[in-house]
């Protein structure tokens, strides 16, 4: 969450820095500004709303210096405006912050005594003054590591001086931070995506660590402000997957990418020859591992709901779901044979990567199913599941759940084998089914002009309700978020079978419900309580699958058909016409698809 860029060079950085601003938008979108040193000042500009705003606002050309950060934001302290947008400058030093200062209230009122000034509502602010003051009386490396010290909280840190103008300093605690080298410059980034342009030689700073960032050197320090080394990793380039090509936006290009996403996870973790799962270098035997806890926030959590029904029918394990947040403060009880699983598209959400530590701590087995293979939780994970989907740039994650439940999923075959619960032959089948999976979505993909039709009423509603049972609720649960985030239209998921224990009461003439009633072993049942709304006035979009039997239901709106394979892989086919009908819904009202408002990609903040 907020985006960090700093770069030391030998030539004039403010264009660079900007077009990593752009990459970096995603991270947040209400404000962005940055600052160079020059003339022996800062320079600073700032501007509400997005980089291309910054842009219009101030001439670049009169930006001159060849050291500089930059910084797109996603408000926690302060509304987003100019004046609360970073970086934030005192008269000798300028940052810029990802995170949250959690003393920021008592270090400002210790500052102000002092007589330090404030312009901004921030958290951020305080540190640049208590920089400002660490500074007084002690050396760079000194001010840095008191500074840290003094702060509650976690962040990612870019600085600037005044009076030593060829560096950049970075800090990181809690929030994630990358070093980059280039020729004859460096770089800091909030992550490797912003820097990827630039170079493939990145390094990741550790909790605690900082570093000094200078044109031709970089320097790195642990807490106590002792240098240490670290390595440097080469990333492969795949540029093209950064670009939308011919989407009109990122999450388009990211529906159509699903069957790619299922061909290469398949690919990665299935023996063509031998029909087998490859789950190598599982560092634990099977036996040791009795129960599993999935944790994970917002669509990362559905993919851990999938997988409870998975686990739950293939294998004998004992499956807990949990949400980060709520995780992290529970008074929870450690099991020693139990698998922790934490799910994250970007492997760095403050709360599971938090969730995580505190499993960590209490020596547990953690295992990381992500995208990102460089991020902090599958670095501190004890082993990785990665997803392999490619960046996914749209806010609303698409391809990721597909990718994430399917290693959940061939996790749970996997389990399921080896521990004897499943036949043989009834594993040979799925794994059969799995592989003619990204045939079925390019077809389910196809349903569009039906959906775009469609999503004009739920436009006009003023709400909506998504119902599943079974391996479908997950799915229900993930359409409604979907279309919440990207129409602003209110939106609930719910198990069907609930609705007459309190929600039915919202049911009125021409509210649209959609019912996912796949023809699997809750099919009847789902389908009773289809006819429950539909007799309450509800304007039914049943999705189904294909199939002989008839829909033996009068008075359903609208009804769409998937592809028919095995119940077990259904969900993945349900999926796809509700990131369609959130698209188009968010399409029509002309809403910016990609860049949801007050939302971000990557929640680095608690
Ligand atoms: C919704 C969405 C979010 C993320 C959540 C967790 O479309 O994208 O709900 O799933 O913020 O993010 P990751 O998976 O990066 O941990």
């Amino acid at each position: 969450m907020c985006g960090i860029i700093g770069i030391s060079s030998n030539k004039s950085v403010s264009s660079s820095i900007i077009n990593s601003l752009k990459k970096l938008e995603y991270r947040g979108y209400d404000s962005a500004g940055l600052a160079t040193l020059f003339d022996g000042e800062i320079h600073e500009i700032k501007s509400e709303g997005r980089v291309n705003h910054l842009e219009k606002n101030f001439d670049l050309k009169n930006l001159k210096g060849t050291v500089g950060i930059g910084h797109v934001r996603w408000a926690t302290h302060g509304i987003p405006n100019s004046i609360n947008a970073h970086p934030h400058s005192s008269h000798n030093v300028s940052v810029v912050h990802n995170g949250i200062i959690e003393n920021s209230t008592l270090l400002k009122k210790s500052l102000s005594d002092k007589g330090h000034k404030f312009k901004s509502q921030t958290d951020t602010e305080v540190i640049t003054h208590l920089i400002t003051e660490n500074l007084k009386t002690n050396e760079l490396e000194e001010a840095i590591t008191k500074t840290l010290k003094q702060l509650d909280g976690s962040f990612a840190l870019g600085i600037i001086f005044k009076e030593i103008p060829d560096l950049i300093v970075g800090a990181r605690r809690g929030s994630p931070l990358a070093v980059g080298y280039g020729p004859s410059e460096n770089y800091l980034g909030s992550d490797s995506y912003a820097l990827k342009s630039m170079t493939n030689k990145i390094t990741y700073l550790d909790d605690g660590e900082f570093c000094i960032i200078k044109k031709d050197q970089v320097n790195f320090f642990n807490q106590n402000g002792k240098k240490i080394n670290k390595k440097i990793l080469e990333l492969t380039s795949d540029e093209l997957s950064y670009e939308k090509g011919d989407f009109k936006h990122f999450m388009a290009k990211e529906i159509e990418e699903q069957p790619t996403t299922i061909k290469t996870g398949i690919k990665e973790y299935i023996d063509n020859l031998n029909n087998d799962v490859n789950i190598f270098n599982f560092p634990w035997k099977i036996n040791e591992i009795k129960s599993i806890t999935l944790i994970g926030c917002g669509t990362a959590y559905h993919s851990c709901l999938m997988a409870k029904y998975w686990f739950e029918k293939l294998t004998s394990l004992d499956v807990t779901i949990d949400i980060a947040s709520e995780f992290r403060y529970r008074n929870n009880r450690f099991k020693d044979n139990s698998l922790y699983i934490f799910v994250s598209q970007s492997g760095e959400t403050a709360d599971t990567y938090a969730a995580l530590n505190l499993c960590n701590q209490n020596k547990m087995k953690t295992c990381a199913v992500v995208n990102v293979i460089e991020s902090s939780i599958a670095r501190d994970s004890n082993y990785v599941l990665p997803i392999h989907c490619g960046p996914e740039i749209g806010v609303a994650s698409t391809k990721a759940f597909l990718g994430q439940i399917l290693i959940l999923y061939i996790l749970a075959l996997k389990f399921g084998i080896l521990k004897n619960e499943i036949k043989k032959d009834d594993y040979l089948q799925k794994i059969k089914d799995l592989k003619n999976l990204p045939i079925l979505l390019e077809k389910t993909l196809l349903l569009d002009n039906d959906i775009q039709a469609i999503s004009s009423t739920f436009n006009e509603a003023k709400g909506s309700m998504f119902l599943g049972r079974g391996f479908s609720y997950p799915i229900a649960l993930e359409g409604a978020l979907k279309l919440k985030e990207l129409s602003y239209i209110h939106a609930e998921g719910y198990p069907a079978g609930e609705m007459k224990h309190g929600p039915l009461a919202l049911i009125e003439e021409g509210m649209p419900v959609v019912v996912l009633a796949p023809k699997d072993s809750y099919y009847k049942k789902t389908i009773s309580n289809m006819q429950e709304v539909i007799a309450r006035g509800a304007k039914v979009l049943l999705i189904t699958n294909k199939s002989t039997d008839e829909v033996f239901s009068e008075n359903i709106w609208q009804t769409i058909e998937v592809e028919s394979t095995n119940e077990d892989l259904l969900p993945f086919l349900l999926t796809v016409p509700l990131q369609k009908l959130a698209y188009y819904s968010a399409l029509k009202k002309g809403y910016d698809i990609d860049k949801p408002r007050n939302l971000a990609k990557s929640v680095t903040v608690e």
